[in-house]
């Protein structure tokens, strides 16, 4: 086990699956310990018994990131069982892929409330405690959608370069206080989110001709980079947006 995160508190939204679970089990595995944050508790136990398993510290902490009253319970929660949190990955986001005429005003926003509101309720939660301390790192998942987009994304790509913004300004807030901010955007991993695409050959095609490096990404390599924006090594990086995506926006 690596000890570049050893004795750090890390709090990682939408950790029950997807990349989520990999940042989590990452983490762990390089000494951190993590609070991992989902609506669904079951899967998040199931995650938190291996890591466990595999001699990490975790807990799992049920709680939706659009809810404010959620989000300041789950920060208490994270203070009493590990500490004061050192790192924040806002991961948790959606997907809803249509043409806008057949969006509802409520699909927006839910959109915009899990992959916007969510990492600000978060972030605010957390600053302070980071501030004090004077060291923190805060991820935001971005996507190759906040740089380019495909049609049937509106709300997706409208969320996703929005973070970035907030990535930006967040960044330079915290630039004097130790604590770094910024976005990794992944292109398509095969993940739960992906699933359709996957499943569909014609999609699938079409996403692997569009992928330079000819294949999905693998979970782990974002579970590699987040350990290393997380560690004192990254101290410089901040305000920027780190692109994983086999080539895509290249193009
Ligand atoms: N997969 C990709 O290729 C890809 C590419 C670009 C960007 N991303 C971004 O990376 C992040 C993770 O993607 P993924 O593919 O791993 O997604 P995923 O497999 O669909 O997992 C999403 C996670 O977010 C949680 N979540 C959703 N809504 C939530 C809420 N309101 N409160 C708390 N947790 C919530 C889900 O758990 P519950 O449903 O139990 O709450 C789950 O743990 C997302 O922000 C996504 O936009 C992914």
């Amino acid at each position: 086990m690596s000890a570049q995160l050893e004795g750090r508190v890390a709090v990682v939204t939408g950790a029950s699956k997807g990349l989520g679970r990999q940042m989590s089990e990452s983490l762990a595995k390089a000494g951190a310990a993590v609070a991992l944050v989902a609506r669904s508790g079951e899967l998040l136990h199931q995650v938190v018994e291996g890591i466990r398993a595999a001699g990490g510290k975790a807990e799992a902490i049920v709680a939706d990131v659009t809810e404010e009253a959620a989000v300041s319970e789950m920060a208490a929660e994270v203070k009493e069982k590990l500490g004061v949190a050192d790192i924040l990955i806002n991961n948790a986001g959606i997907n809803n892929r249509k043409s806008i005429v057949d969006f509802t005003l409520d699909e927006w926003n839910e959109i915009l409330g899990v992959n916007l509101t969510g990492p600000f309720l978060c972030s605010r939660a957390f600053v302070p405690g980071m501030k004090a301390k004077k060291w923190g790192r805060i991820l935001n998942m971005t996507s190759i959608m906040s740089h380019v987009s495909l049609p049937n994304r509106t709300g997706y790509s409208t969320t996703k370069a929005g973070l970035i913004g907030f990535t930006k300004s967040l960044a330079l807030e915290l630039a004097s206080d130790g604590v770094t901010v910024n976005g990794i955007s992944p292109g398509p991993f095969a993940t739960e989110m992906n699933k359709p695409l996957i499943e569909d050959p014609e999609k699938n095609k079409m996403f692997l001709e569009r992928i330079p490096i000819g294949r999905w990404g693998q979970v782990r390599e974002i579970g590699a980079l987040a350990v290393f924006l997380c560690s004192n090594e990254a101290g410089f990086i901040t305000g920027t947006d780190i692109v994983i995506d086999g080539g895509w926006i290249a193009q």
